[in-house]
């Protein structure tokens, strides 16, 4: 795709999706970053603007419809949108019997049901887009069983699913769209980064180590790109080999 893109990244406040929200994008494109944490996105909006992309941020929880509509509106602003990312989301450990049925809704919501009410809100847009886009940013968890993350695994296996509806169902109107799945990925100062969680994905993936945002960010652009303009409805693990690795020892 050339031209000017107009992109919605959720969850751009930290980690992954401030990664991609700061370094997928081309000088000239215009990005609506949507979070929780306006002070984050401020700082995010005054990076981005140096590397001269045109930035509207938009704080809020993006669970709840009003925020949906602001990120939509301020894409509107920009006048459409080709790049959908759905990144925003995240859950806890517990066992399942522990889990409340507020605490399963809540992943739900954020994990899965956003990114339907968010896609279908811009699906206008997407439309009269030259080529439009949707990457949602899913799990290794939502394919591999990883004990007491029943609620955040099965809303990302959930939301793969989805996405490949939206890639069956839309392709007809010129939209594509994929899944990324990280696998253990080190992001600010999370669990993954430290040396205890580097020392144990040293025996959870393939490579030994986890991976970074920049990862994903390759990814992402490769994706976005008219290179991947016959890429609809996968789910990409970028993981190591976290997914492949095998059941029994192996050294
Ligand atoms: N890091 C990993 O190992 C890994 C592995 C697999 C998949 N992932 C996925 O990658 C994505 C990014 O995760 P990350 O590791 O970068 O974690 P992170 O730094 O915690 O990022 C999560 C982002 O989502 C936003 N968010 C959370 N709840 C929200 C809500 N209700 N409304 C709006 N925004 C919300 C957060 O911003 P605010 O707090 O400001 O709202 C933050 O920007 C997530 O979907 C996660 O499931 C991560």
């Amino acid at each position: 795709m050339t031209g000017r893109r107009r992109w919605i990244v959720t969850g751009a406040s930290s980690g992954i999706g401030r990664a991609i929200a700061r370094d997928a994008p081309e000088e000239g494109d215009a990005v609506v970053i949507v979070a929780r944490r306006r002070p984050a996105l401020e700082s995010l909006r005054d990076e981005m603007v140096r590397r001269d992309l045109e930035v509207a941020v938009v704080d809020g929880d993006i669970r709840e419809q009003e925020t949906i509509e602001r990120a939509a509106e301020a894409a509107e602003v920009f006048g459409g949108l080709d790049c959908l990312v759905n990144s925003a989301g995240g859950g806890f450990p517990s066992p399942i019997e522990e889990v409340s049925a507020n605490a399963w809704r809540a992943i739900f919501r954020l994990n899965t049901e956003a990114v339907f009410l968010l896609s279908n809100r811009v699906f206008p847009l997407l439309c009269d887009a030259a080529a439009g886009c949707i990457v949602n940013i899913g799990s290794a968890a939502g394919w591999a069983i990883d004990p007491n993350v029943a609620p955040y695994a099965a809303s990302k296996a959930a939301m793969h699913h989805l996405t490949r509806h939206q890639a069956v169902e839309w392709a007809r109107y010129g939209i594509r769209a994929n899944v990324i799945a990280p696998g253990p990925t080190a992001v600010d100062g999370n669990r993954w980064s430290t040396d205890e969680g580097r020392e144990q994905v040293r025996s959870m993936a393939a490579l030994g180590v986890p991976a970074e945002a920049r990862d994903v960010v390759a990814l992402m652009r490769f994706l976005v790109s008219d290179d991947a303009r016959m890429i609809t409805g996968q789910v990409l693990n970028v993981d190591g080999g976290f997914v492949g690795w095998p059941l029994t020892p192996h050294g």
